[in-house]
């Protein structure tokens, strides 16, 4: 989604800015664009597209040491150069790029039109650009005219909404303006040169000191470092950290694209999240991070996971195994409904937050409203440091290490492997015998080298390929633990591939989208052993009576693969853990088609990466 950078000090600002861009390209965006200060004032270039072609239109010689750039993800405007950030005001003395969404931009661009202003794009920023500049320069601002910081608390008082923006000023070349509301910032800070980004990710070559803007903070950066204030008043001391887990480049690492690099790394992944937290030799579990003790766990009256797309359908196989191992009522819930429906929030109960880039907008306004109504929720999350992972102050990083393909794989796969970590942890503390713990943390434990051995040989994928590939629409069917993956399935297929899926728990089948079934008709039931593989082999028998194809992704060993037109095998695991295998064929088969059908496998249409407004 949108992506902000900009710099001020020594160093020539475009290298850094367009190298800031590319940085930021794993997030999803469909148009960019720069401003720097030159001897001439504002130099201003924006692109639709990709970041490489914005380089191509920079002249090499711009000379500038202070500029801001930006990706846009577009939310109100379409996809045009007019409509890419940064917006500079009427007179081009001010430039602003905005991550976040103005909501009462109607009302305020009426205002400013009345006033004689001149909008040139669709987009909500354009009216802070005008608002700022209307502090800054107007003589009847006696308060705020001239004073950067002054004049942007001055607009921000004026909006409602969300925002992470960098503001320019062109006869203030020494310094940049930036405030944080619900969008993140971070500051970085080197010698004789300051940085502010939306992602720490792309102020990796440059530094590893930096300060975290938190909601209602603005920044005055300079060369020599940053001031930060409260957005309504005083000066605050904010701490520099060090950037401790640094991710490296985007690098596909001899794989054709990063997706499938990804789903090649979860055996490695698997193993960062379950080394030193599984020990199989009591049974247990250990994840100091989570901070609960015996005590606190005992008395835990609910569990509540929440999270968004792909970390829902992990969060759902979460809820099954807490419930079914642990004994604790637990229910999953997606993230972006949570709030709006003013949920009870049981003081008793435990909240997980669950994401893998810990910015999700949805999921991080679930955590504040736990947080106002005096709940307890923890973060399950990848990106150490993020928005999520810093409010709630607790939790389990899942380590899965870098995912920057737009299709979660590895990070789905880290987040059932955290939260089955956490089970064990719960259940053990609750009424799981010793003799059945050991069994369970055994099976976690084997479960790295398992998804290593099945994707050494993942069976006739290409086969599915074809069947889906010219496909009106794929039903993806399971049950108990099975439902959640035959979602993911579908989800994945969607997003890489564009085929039309629906997912339904397989019970459901009948109760509708059998209507659906004509002969030949691709159908993928995901059954592997346990106790409701029997009761999804009758739903799996009811699609081949109607015609419909169906391949059967199942626990090898098991005779099912003859029921169905298609086999699947996946290694044995014990039923709880089966998500860890079944997703696999499923994340191979959106890879593959998409490829077939020559999609852009790792930026998908449409979608971002890292989801950061409602
Ligand atoms: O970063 P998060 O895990 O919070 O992201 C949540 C969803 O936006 C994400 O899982 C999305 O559904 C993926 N593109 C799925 O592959």
């Amino acid at each position: 989604m949108c992506g902000i950078i900009a710099t001020v000090g020594r160093a020539s600002a475009v290298p850094v800015l367009l190298d800031g861009l590319k940085r930021l390209e794993y997030r999803g965006y469909d148009s960019a664009g720069l401003a720097i200060v030159t001897d001439q004032g504002l130099a201003l270039h924006r692109r639709v597209g990709r970041v490489r072609e914005l380089s191509s239109g920079v002249p090499a010689d711009l000379q500038s040491t202070v500029g801001i750039a930006h990706t846009r993800w577009a939310t109100h405007g379409k996809v045009t150069e007019a409509n890419a950030h940064p917006h500079l005001d009427g007179g081009s003395r001010i430039a602003l790029v905005h991550n976040g969404i103005i909501e009462n931009m109607g009302a305020l661009k009426a205002r400013l039109e009345a006033d004689g202003v001149v909008f040139r794009s669709e987009t909500d920023t354009e009216v802070l650009v005008h608002l700022v500049s209307r502090y800054y320069h107007s003589e009847d601002e006696a308060v705020t005219a001239g004073d950067p910081v002054a004049a942007v608390r001055a607009a921000l008082r004026a909006v409602r909404g969300t925002w992470g923006i960098a503001v320019l000023f062109a006869d203030r070349p020494d310094v940049l303006v930036a405030a944080r509301n619900g969008s993140p910032l971070v500051v970085g800070l080197a010698d004789g040169q300051s940085y502010l980004a939306s992602d720490p990710h792309a102020l990796v070559p440059y530094t590893r000191r930096v300060v975290f803007l938190e909601d209602g903070e603005m920044a005055l950066i300079d060369a020599n470092g940053v001031q930060t204030f409260q957005q309504d008043g005083g000066r605050i001391d904010s701490a520099v950290e060090t950037l401790e887990e640094v991710w490296g480049d985007e690098d596909a690492g001899g794989f054709p694209h990063l997706m499938l690099k990804e789903i090649h790394e979860q055996p490695e992944a698997l193993e960062r999240c379950l080394s030193g937290r599984v020990i199989p030799e009591t049974g247990t579990a250990h994840l100091g991070g989570m901070d609960l003790n015996p005590r606190d766990m005992a008395r835990l009256s609910r569990v509540s996971l929440l999270g968004c797309g792909t970390a829902y359908f992990a969060c759902q196989v979460g809820a099954r195994l807490i419930e079914d191992l642990a004994r604790v009522p637990a229910k999953a819930e997606i993230a972006s409904e949570f709030r709006h429906r003013n949920p009870v929030v049981d003081p008793e109960a435990l909240f997980l937050a669950v994401s893998q880039s810990g910015e999700t907008a949805d999921t991080l306004g679930a955590v504040r409203e736990i947080q106002l109504k005096g709940g307890n929720v923890v973060g399950v999350v990848n990106v150490v440091g993020s928005s999520i992972a810093r409010a709630c102050g607790r939790g389990v990083y899942i380590h899965s290490g870098p995912e920057m393909a737009v299709a979660s794989t590895k990070a789905f796969s880290n987040m059932v492997a955290a939260l089955s970590v956490f089970t064990l942890m719960l259940a053990r503390q609750r009424t799981l015998s010793a003799h059945q713990g050991v069994v369970y943390a055994e099976q976690l434990r084997a479960v790295p080298g398992l998804v290593k051995r099945y994707l050494a040989d993942p069976g006739p994928i290409d086969e599915l390929v074809k069947w889906v590939t010219d496909s009106r629409m794929v039903l993806f069917l399971g049950r108990g633990i099975s439902a959640p993956v035959a979602s993911e399935g579908a989800l994945k297929l969607m997003e890489v591939a564009y085929v039309p899926c629906i997912a339904y728990p397989a019970g459901e089948m009948k109760h509708g989208p059998i209507a659906l079934l004509e002969p030949g008709s691709p159908v993928i039931v995901v059954a592997p052993r346990d106790d409701v593989c029997d009761k999804t082999l009758s739903n799996l028998q009811e699609c081949r009576a109607r015609g419909a194809r169906v391949a059967v992704i199942h626990t090898e060993g098991d005779d099912i693969g003859e029921l169905a037109d298609l086999s699947i095998p996946v290694p044995a695991t014990g039923p709880f853990f089966s998500p860890l295998l079944t997703v696999l064929p499923l994340q191979l088969l959106a890879y593959r088609t998409g490829l077939v059908l020559g999609r852009d496998i790792d930026r998908p249409r449409n979608l971002a990466k890292s989801v950061t407004v409602e």
